[in-house]
């Protein structure tokens, strides 16, 4: 195939490309969390082009985007204000090194991260996604305990909650619960210290959240105090265990997480790569229990979802603990080529422009009360077991047994065949198991989130009804 320049070409010529690029698109193309054998045997969705709520085919198809192409658009596609941001800087620069210089739009960014989030944050490092931000958590928090004052050098191993996902680099994986994802790499990864996590639907107590005064949070209290010496952080994501099947913490958890690290001398580290920037219907998810972590990790919705750019904050104490003379050898040894990359960060600072000039967040508070009123008809199907929802992020949990729990046998990819028949109907979405997500942009309309519903209901039913 010679190199065309695609994106040059009018869209309604793409749909005479399909052909070719799908015999490329299988042949070269190895996708992310993706069983290629059964890849291959399907027609590719080739996305084009994005407008507002909406993702665009090589067909000229529209489809409400339903998970914010993976979690991360917050303000629809093509919105003109990041789009400008973008051609601007790159009229300007593209790129230049945050190691021995700086540049404005990382700079401006990291005044505005410090404003918006908890209180007592205040140092930025950049990196360019999800993971890479964990890692950088986890590295400052055990180098602090090293090299700070009064320094605790057995404080080597991060608590952690079962079903949690904090990425796929090593570091990361290390700190993740999900057997599916991370059982296969236990060889290659250091022990860390697992506590039980609050699924209510799966509750490992059998107990009744309604009344259980939250009894498993003991057993987290009791493996805490046993190894706390060895803790050096306890990392969460709060809220909500997005990747695990959007399993909603009980109000409070959060709070008693962050009291049990204050009595035990644990640094608290939120991931809110997957809750931030509005997803829960606050800011930051920490907002809503008013905690405010030792070290917050962020990415996907950063830029709007445009950019790949990530960014860990810390605090004062953190950051004094790495303050030296070059030769003490106390410096953070990390940084990635692409740190504080300036286009990013445009498109970052013009993503917190919007929110303020949109009031996004205004805004949004009808939404989600709506979605929430939408998704009581999900409770009347057969096959519904769960629904759970904080703010924009939704989990409809199938089983093939309401009474008894049972889930459906792998092999039957329910949640696969519920997208698909989806998708059908103009619909993208993307399932965690048998658990169908939900998660529009935060500017989906309430038309658009009746849509979303209405098509997911019916796909729902037209699979597990028959
Ligand atoms: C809570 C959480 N942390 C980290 C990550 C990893 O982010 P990335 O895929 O950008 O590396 C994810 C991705 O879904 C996530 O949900």
């Amino acid at each position: 195939m010679t190199t065309k320049r695609f994106y040059k070409e009018p869209l309604s010529s793409l749909k005479t490309y399909y052909q070719e690029l799908e015999t490329v698109d299988k042949q070269c193309l190895w996708h992310p969390f993706t069983q290629m054998q059964e890849y291959v045997k399907q027609d590719p969705l080739i996305i084009v082009a994005g407008e507002g709520n909406y993702l665009i085919d090589i067909q000229g198809k529209r489809y409400l985007d339903g998970v914010s192409s993976l979690w991360v658009n917050v303000h629809g596609h093509n919105h003109p204000d990041i789009n400008e941001a973008i051609i601007s800087q790159v009229g300007r620069i593209s790129h230049s090194t945050l190691l021995g210089t700086t540049n404005i739009p990382a700079i401006e960014l990291s005044r505005r991260l410090v404003e918006i989030t908890p209180p007592g944050l205040t140092k930025v490092f950049y990196s360019e996604c999800g993971a890479t931000s964990v890692e950088i958590g986890l590295k400052l928090a055990f180098q602090y305990w090293q090299q700070r004052d009064n320094p605790r050098p057995k404080k080597i191993k991060f608590a952690y909650l079962q079903n949690s996902y904090h990425g796929d680099t090593l570091g990361s994986v290390s700190v993740g619960g999900i057997e599916l994802f991370h059982n296969l790499y236990q060889p290659l990864l250091p022990e860390h210290v697992c506590v039980p996590s609050p699924y209510c639907y799966r509750c490992f107590l059998s107990k009744n959240p309604d009344d259980c005064e939250m009894a498993c949070f003991e057993n987290v209290l009791s493996i805490v105090e046993a190894r706390h010496e060895e803790l050096a952080a306890f990392i969460i994501e709060p809220l909500v265990q997005g990747a695990a099947g959007m399993i909603v913490a009980p109000e409070g958890y959060l709070k008693k997480i962050r009291e049990i690290c204050d009595r035990f001398d644990i640094l608290l580290i939120a991931d809110e790569v997957a809750v931030g920037f509005g997803k829960t219907g606050r800011m930051f998810a920490c907002e809503h229990e008013s905690v405010s972590p030792d070290i917050m990790t962020m990415g996907k919705g950063i830029t709007g979802g445009y950019l790949p750019l990530a960014a860990t904050l810390a605090t004062d104490e953190i950051y004094e603990a790495f303050l030296g003379k070059q030769e003490e050898f106390k410096t953070f040894f990390h940084g990635h080529t692409y740190t504080g990359n300036p286009v990013t960060c445009a498109a970052a600072l013009a993503n917190l422009d919007i929110f303020e000039k949109e009031q996004t967040m205004v805004h949004l508070q009808g939404k989600v009360t709506r979605l929430q009123e939408l998704l009581t008809r999900c409770k009347s199907l057969k096959h519904v077991g769960d629904i759970r929802q904080k703010g924009f992020m939704v989990g409809i949990e199938l089983v093939s047994d309401t009474k008894t729990k049972e889930s459906y046998p792998y092999e039957e990819k329910v949640g696969i065949r519920v997208i698909q028949e989806a998708r059908k109907h103009g619909l993208v979405i993307r399932p965690l198991g048998d658990v169908i997500v939900l998660m529009p942009p935060l500017s989906t309309t309430e038309d658009q989130l009746r849509e979303i519903v209405d098509i997911t209901v019916a796909a729902i039913k037209t699979v597990t009804e028959g």
